[in-house]
């Protein structure tokens, strides 16, 4: 039931492909995409032709993380370009209705991305619509910064709501943790309400070589950790 999403944000972009290809083999589960426009964050990354580059290179999840405003132009776009998942800030749109049912509609998983700060009480009215909601533990731009710790509290109050509404209707609605993950917290954020993790930094940081192999441990460490909260 947990999932990994290593961040390619952190990998080698020089050899995207091997990087996606090597992490898959070595267990994990999703591959989480960042999409900064140095407008909505204050940095520049990836668009939909690299989501297309990559799309052939696994079966795995793509889990597109928009860090952009406007969002619904890109939404068809990255839909096109073979994403599974797509998440926004609810910041981002000027119509969240509008922006989940376009997810839907192209075929996506969708889900809505909440800052720091940032309420959950914008789920409250479509929680019909959200197939996750994902929670920062930073502030979003960068990778490599520190999981801010009242991200756990509201963790829980994010586990609660999507608990009353499967109760409701028997729909899963995943919660997902992006920032500042690492193998020595993963447990507590588990344990707080997390199902799904996002590691940028910690997992692609762990590899030194070019072995094949050498994101093996430290995803066999995150799921170490995992295994002991259930
Ligand atoms: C931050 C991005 C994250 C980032 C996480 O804005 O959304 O996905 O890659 O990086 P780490 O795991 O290093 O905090
Ligand atoms: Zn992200």
């Amino acid at each position: 039931m947990y999932l990994i999403a290593p961040s390619i944000l952190s990998a080698d972009f020089a050899r995207l492909g091997e990087e996606v290809a090597d992490v898959v083999a070595s267990g994990a589960d999703w591959i989480h995409f960042d999409v900064m426009d140095n407008h909505y964050v204050p940095n520049m990354t990836i668009g939909p032709v690299v989501c297309q580059a990559i799309r052939p290179v696994t079966q795995a999840t793509i889990d597109v993380h928009l860090m952009v405003k406007p969002v619904d132009r890109l939404i068809v776009d990255f839909a096109k370009a073979g994403a599974n998942v797509i998440t926004f800030h609810p910041e981002a749109s000027e119509h969240i209705d509008r922006s989940l049912s376009l997810i839907r509609e192209h075929g996506c998983q969708a889900g809505l991305v909440f800052n720091p700060a940032t309420p959950l009480q914008h789920m409250d009215y479509v929680m019909d619509k959200l197939d996750l909601v994902l929670l920062m533990g930073v502030n979003p731009g960068f990778g490599g910064q520190k999981f801010i710790p009242s991200t756990l509290t509201k963790l829980d109050d994010a586990r609660v709501r999507v608990k009353a509404h499967g109760q409701e209707t028997g729909r899963r609605i995943r919660v997902e943790i992006d920032g500042g993950v690492k193998v020595d917290n993963i447990a507590a954020i588990a344990l707080a309400g997390a199902d799904t993790f996002v590691a940028g930094s910690a997992i692609y940081h762990a590899g030194q070589d070019r072995d094949p192999h050498r994101y093996d441990s430290v995803i066999a460490a995150m799921r170490a950790e995992l295994a002991r909260v259930r």
